[in-house]
């Protein structure tokens, strides 16, 4: 198979590229991409940061970071092309005169040629707006400046509001990237191409037919070195508010019929406009592993959540009265991520009876299956499950990290993977009203490498349903 190949020479510049995210995801994309061709012959990837440092210490930590990624081993040989394609520059993000220097530097790279240039915003959000002013103000009309914004958006609906204005008086919405890298996973892309390509899929991807939904994501791994991040932050804004809830809404929604990023997003937003988190304390459960308060720059009774668990319902009629249920945790005895789909039962059928499944697993394993019942052994009496299963790993073009997958598509300006700020507000309305929910709540301590607070099972029992383990 023919890989796609970018044809133009390009600028990337990385805003931040001293920093966790660049090292630890940029990089290494950055490294898949030049390993599997897909560079064209004239390209520049220039750091930029306050920290001072020349060029060849910025190529050594760029080095470091493929190497300690690839656990697998590097090519030094196509590790060293990459890097002379490599640059850095010191600048001030709030300074005017930076990126009027910043512009003659890169300028005096590409010999002045007209060339697409790609900005990404590899620092924390307080540094957004003045380099998205800077940026604006110092660009000519007609360069081609594509900026790549990595979730979060704000910090509520208010501030994501604001930041949409703001970006919308410097650059058109065409050109702005709004990345959540969970939607880069080429196997969350499987989702949409499962349920475009099998109508079979769909008929049975309504409310008539499904008891409940449940989205699970766990991680064996704690907080660790972003955590005074984190501790702002807490697991229900770091990971419902935009990687699961678009998990979500990639299930639940109404498949788009024309191909194009604009009627994805309008379907997405419908889904997300309508979620309804009814505020009580019974349809949210949070937790906290026993040892974060120990971590050295907590605070050692800080209240913010590892554990996150919420039930939901989409107020659309094809969903009316399904519960939604979506749980992520730190610190836990397994790390995975899927998604289950209890189908109903007939009326006349035993309680006892198990469920039709329908399971898309996105982590360890990469795969769907669907779980049927029939009866086994001499009477016919005993319950046997028949599982037809797939994968649904990557193949061919889509086989790069999220990052360099992203990446490609805002190369050749496809939208499909990418966030618009009415989904990112209305994933913040339902979101805030769980915060508000939650700071009556003390969260529930968890052992380290359990399965997680006790009370996640009060969410499903409510509707005397279970969550499913796989
Ligand atoms: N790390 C991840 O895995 C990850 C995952 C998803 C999303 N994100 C998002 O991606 C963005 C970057 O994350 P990150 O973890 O790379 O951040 P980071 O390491 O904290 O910061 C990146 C760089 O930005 C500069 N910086 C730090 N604090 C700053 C401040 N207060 N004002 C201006 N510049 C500052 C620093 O470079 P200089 O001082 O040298 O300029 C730093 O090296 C954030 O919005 C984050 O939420 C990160």
């Amino acid at each position: 198979m023919k890989l796609y190949r970018i044809q133009d020479p390009f600028i990337l510049t990385i805003f931040g590229a001293s920093g966790d995210l660049a090292k630890e995801k940029i990089f290494p994309a950055l490294y898949s991409l030049m390993e599997q061709k897909r560079f064209p012959a004239d390209f520049w990837i220039i750091g930029y940061a306050r920290t001072e440092k020349d060029i060849q210490t910025f190529r050594q930590e760029f080095e470091q970071s493929v190497i300690q990624k690839n656990k697998g081993g590097v090519d030094k040989n196509i590790l060293n092309k990459l890097l002379d394609h490599v640059f850095y520059f010191t600048g001030q993000y709030d300074q005017k005169k930076s990126f009027i220097d910043f512009q003659k530097y890169h300028r005096e790279l590409i010999k002045d040629k007209k060339i697409m240039h790609m900005a990404y915003f590899s620092v924390p959000p307080q540094a957004f707006k003045p380099i998205i002013q800077n940026l604006g103000e110092t660009k000519k009309a007609s360069d081609d400046v594509r900026l790549i914004i990595e979730k979060p958006f704000g910090e509520d609906t208010a501030s994501a509001t604001d930041l949409f204005h703001f970006i919308a008086g410097y650059f058109e919405e065409e050109k702005v990237y709004l990345l959540d890298h969970y939607l880069g996973k080429s196997v969350v892309q499987s989702i949409l191409h499962l349920r475009e390509c099998n109508r079979i899929l769909n008929t049975l991807l309504v409310g008539d037919d499904i008891a409940n939904i449940q989205i699970t994501a766990f991680e064996s791994a704690g907080v660790n070195s972003r955590i005074g991040y984190f501790d702002q932050v807490g697991l229900t804004k770091d990971m419902i508010q935009s990687h699961l809830l678009q998990v979500l809404a990639l299930i639940t929604m109404a498949i788009p019929v024309t191909d194009t990023a604009e009627s994805l997003h309008r379907e997405k937003y419908n889904i997300l406009s309508s979620l309804s988190f009814i505020p009580n304390p019974k349809n949210i459960v949070i937790g906290q592993y026993q040892s974060y308060c120990q971590k050295r720059d907590v605070d050692s009774c800080s209240p913010t959540e590892t554990f996150s668990a919420v039930r939901l319902f989409i107020d659309r009629q094809n969903w009316y009265n399904v519960p939604i249920y979506i749980r992520t945790g730190k610190m836990l005895k397994k790390k995975k991520t899927s998604i289950v789909i209890e189908f109903k039962k007939f009326a006349f059928q035993p309680k006892e009876d198990p469920a039709n499944l329908l399971v898309i697993e996105l982590y360890p394993e990469e795969k769907m299956s669907l779980k049927l019942i029939t009866k086994n052994g001499v009477g016919k009496m005993e319950n046997k499950v028949i599982t037809t299963s797939d994968s649904l790993a990557c193949s061919g073009d889509d086989c790069l990290p999220e990052h360099g997958l992203l990446l490609l598509d805002i190369v050749r300006g496809r939208k499909t993977h990418f966030l618009n700020f009415p989904q990112i507000i209305a994933a913040w309305q339902v979101t805030e009203k769980m915060l508000k929910t939650m700071k009556k709540m003390k969260p529930e301590i968890y052992k380290d490498g359990s399965t997680g607070p006790d009370s996640q099972n009060n969410l499903t029992a409510m509707d005397k349903f279970a969550w499913h383990e796989l």
